[in-house]
């Protein structure tokens, strides 16, 4: 696929993507919307493709359809699955190609499964995604999450952004790709640097330990 074709069918795909996405009836986190956690999930598969290689176009349509679907009885990627499916057999997209969309969209949640026995695309895929909402995004997010909460405050945020930077933290290992690793360790350090910094500001770390 040529780029001109796969930048055109990528924007076709997103109204599809954002409709699909505006109808599922699954409970999203205060301020979280799951079609521009999807657009950002392209810029880090992008990000990554571009060092570590794979065939674009794999990986950015899996992208696109990677939280497509939802369903409250079968895993979402199978549902997601589906649905890039049958788009992109509708826009006659060559039928390899499109097992490979499917199969990155199938396995873009099934975290233990060894990378040896993942494609570089379907490595990527899982990266990508682990990849939004850290670093300065996650503070953000947590702020604006927080002030949804009783008495929302500036400790409020630091203690639950401090929480969610140790889940991600653990999560270290979960990564497949070089690039992947590479861009989560960046984000983690900026994270821990910003609570560490928030921590002083408010006064809840020892000023002579900074
Ligand atoms: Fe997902
Ligand atoms: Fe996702």
């Amino acid at each position: 696929m040529c780029s001109h074709d796969l930048h055109s069918l990528i924007e076709q795909c997103k109204p599809v993507v954002q409709s699909l996405i505006r109808k599922q009836d699954r409970r999203s986190q205060l301020y979280r919307d799951r079609y521009e956690h999807t657009l950002r999930v392209l810029n880090w598969a992008e990000r990554i493709q571009k060092v570590d290689g794979g065939e674009i176009a794999v990986v950015s349509l899996a992208v696109m359809f990677h939280d497509a679907g939802w369903s409250d009885t079968t895993n979402h990627a199978v549902v997601s699955a589906d649905l890039a499916e049958k788009f992109l057999n509708g826009m006659h997209v060559e039928p390899q190609v499109v097992d490979r969309i499917v199969s990155a969209v199938k396995t873009h949640n099934l975290r233990g499964i060894p990378k040896e026995d993942l494609s570089l695309e379907n490595r990527i895929v899982m990266d990508a995604d682990l990849l939004d909402e850290l670093g300065v995004t996650a503070l953000v997010w947590d702020a604006l999450a927080t002030a949804g909460d009783a008495n929302p405050g500036y400790v409020k945020v630091f203690e639950k952004d401090k929480k969610y930077y140790s889940s991600a933290a653990k999560k270290i290992s979960q990564l497949k790709t070089e690039t992947g690793m590479k861009l989560y360790q960046e984000r983690l350090k900026i994270w821990g640097l910003l609570l560490e910094n928030l921590a002083y500001e408010l006064g809840l770390s020892d000023p002579d330990l900074k």
